[in-house]
């Protein structure tokens, strides 16, 4: 085998640094006809091993997005680095379980070590723990499920004896999440797998700046309240997906408290604020929040799904998850047995998450990350700049990280055509030097950049521009 897996591994990598290599000379994306290029792909295995595979990963790479090209300005997705590609080549080869200790042991040590770490750089307080899941989806999920409980476990106890209330109030059509309207929509896929129904997420409006508010908030919970739902969390967001808006938390957290409602904070794309010195502070307050979903295949540029899941009291997230499986876990469930993952998670069997993590922090130092959040948030911002400064772009919202919204304005329909932005972006994209995306605002479509790549340039985004007048003056 390891001979084997050598002469194979060598193949495989020197294609792969062939591709990285010449990452900014291919295109970024062909995009095909869905139809034709699953035609394209027949499942034609044969009983004997195809001996060379090289052809296939070439047209592999060919047909996928080509996230290292340095003009790929697309989704919130990472061009992985270095060190998280070989963590992740070491984990698939080890493949613990992780569902409980015995099936993990490092890999559980190091989710401990690791999500504590996570949750400090954030300042929130001892007695902080978290697990990690794959992508911010579950994440959310998990992180609302622990609300959930609490606010049935709180109903239960504050009805006990008195024979006050009526139970069918616990019921999962009375309760809901209170979220603004830029939420990412897995809040409202988490309500709805909850069973909280029609009505399970009350919107609350966004200012001028697109940011959740203490007002908003306690306006939503009221109405929620009148409406005869107990509200189980405020979700706020750190790096909306739509527009990269930071919602004020440390206003937010006050409201909360205040409201006695649990605050949950989506900061997947956003949490990595926290490393860079110049832009911790749009994280300010983030410390009082109960929960808080951090993605690190995000702007900890490891490959797709690594979610760091976090609870100001550790202690109140393994409710959810209690259940037994006695070929598995061990009697005396957390919080004592705290190693045991596989009763604090969705998940049973997982990758060593924390492995890949760990290795990717350590290789990679908290300087390098800094840098590059630091320097990709100030791309931003300079490219920000640039659009308010061009005559025939207008700015959608000052960016608050890496993601950039903007409307060409330009030509003679003007931003009047109501397709005019889904058309230039259409045609950008099939000339395959960019890929960038499109969202909603205000009811008004507009182009979307998100800055993944480090290598990205203020150029590349002068020449972004450029192509899209090209492309309105076609
Ligand atoms: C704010 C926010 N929350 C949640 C998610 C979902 O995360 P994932 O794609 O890892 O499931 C995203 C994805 O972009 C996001 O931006």
């Amino acid at each position: 085998m390891s001979s084997d897996f050598r002469t194979a591994a060598h193949t495989l990598v020197d294609q792969i640094a062939d591709f990285l290599e010449c990452a900014d000379e291919r295109p970024v994306v062909t995009l095909r006809d869905p139809e034709a290029l699953a035609a394209a792909w027949p499942m034609e295995i044969a009983a004997e091993p195809l001996a060379d595979l090289a052809p296939l990963v070439a047209r592999i790479c060919d047909d996928a997005v080509n996230q290292h090209n340095r003009r790929c300005v697309g989704h919130q997705v990472s061009a992985p680095t270095t060190p998280s590609l070989l963590a992740d080549l070491l984990v698939a080869t080890l493949n613990n379980g992780m569902a409980s200790y015995e099936s993990g042991p490092v890999s559980s040590a190091l989710e401990r070590n690791v999500t504590r770490w996570l949750a400090a750089r954030l300042g929130m307080p001892e007695g902080a723990d978290g697990v990690l899941t794959s992508g911010g989806t579950l994440g959310n999920l998990t992180a609302l499920l622990a609300a959930r409980q609490l606010c049935l476990a709180d109903f239960t106890n504050a009805n006990q004896g008195a024979n006050q209330g009526d139970s069918r109030d616990a019921a999962s059509d009375k309760l809901c999440v209170v979220a603004s309207e830029h939420a990412h929509y897995c809040v409202e896929r988490a309500a709805a797998v909850m069973g909280f129904g029609d009505g399970g997420v009350v919107r609350a409006a966004v200012d001028a700046e697109l940011r959740l508010r203490g007002e908003a908030v306690r306006e939503a919970v009221a109405r929620a309240r009148d409406a005869g739902r107990r509200v189980v969390a405020v979700v706020a967001t750190a790096g909306a997906s739509p527009s990269g808006a930071f919602d004020p938390l440390e206003e937010l957290a006050s409201t909360c408290a205040k409201l006695g409602v649990w605050l949950h904070v989506d900061a997947a794309h956003g949490a990595s604020a926290a490393m860079s010195r110049r832009y911790r502070s749009l994280l300010a307050g983030i410390e009082r929040a109960d929960s808080v979903v951090w993605d690190a295949h995000k702007l900890l540029s490891m490959p797709a799904l690594v979610t760091a899941v976090l609870f100001r009291r550790g202690d109140v997230s393994y409710a959810p998850f209690a259940h037994d499986a006695d070929y598995l876990f061990e009697p005396g469930g957390p919080p004592a047995r705290w190693y045991d993952y596989g009763v604090r998670n969705m998940e049973c069997t997982k990758r060593m998450l924390s492995v890949q993590l760990y290795l990717t922090l350590a290789a990679t130092g908290t300087d390098a990350i800094d840098a590059y959040v630091t320097g990709r948030f100030d791309l931003a911002r300079r490219f920000g700049e640039l659009i308010a400064q061009a005559s025939d772009f207008e700015l959608v919202a000052a960016p608050r990280c890496n993601i950039v919204c903007f409307r060409y304005s330009g030509g003679d329909g003007g931003d009047e055509d109501a397709g005019l932005q889904d058309r230039l972006r259409r045609r950008v994209i099939e000339g395959g030097r960019f890929y960038l995306t499109r969202t909603t605002i205000a009811k008004r479509a507009a182009l979307r950049v998100t800055l993944m790549n480090p290598r990205t340039t203020e150029r590349d985004l002068i020449e972004l521009l450029d192509s899209l007048r090209t492309a309105a003056a076609r």
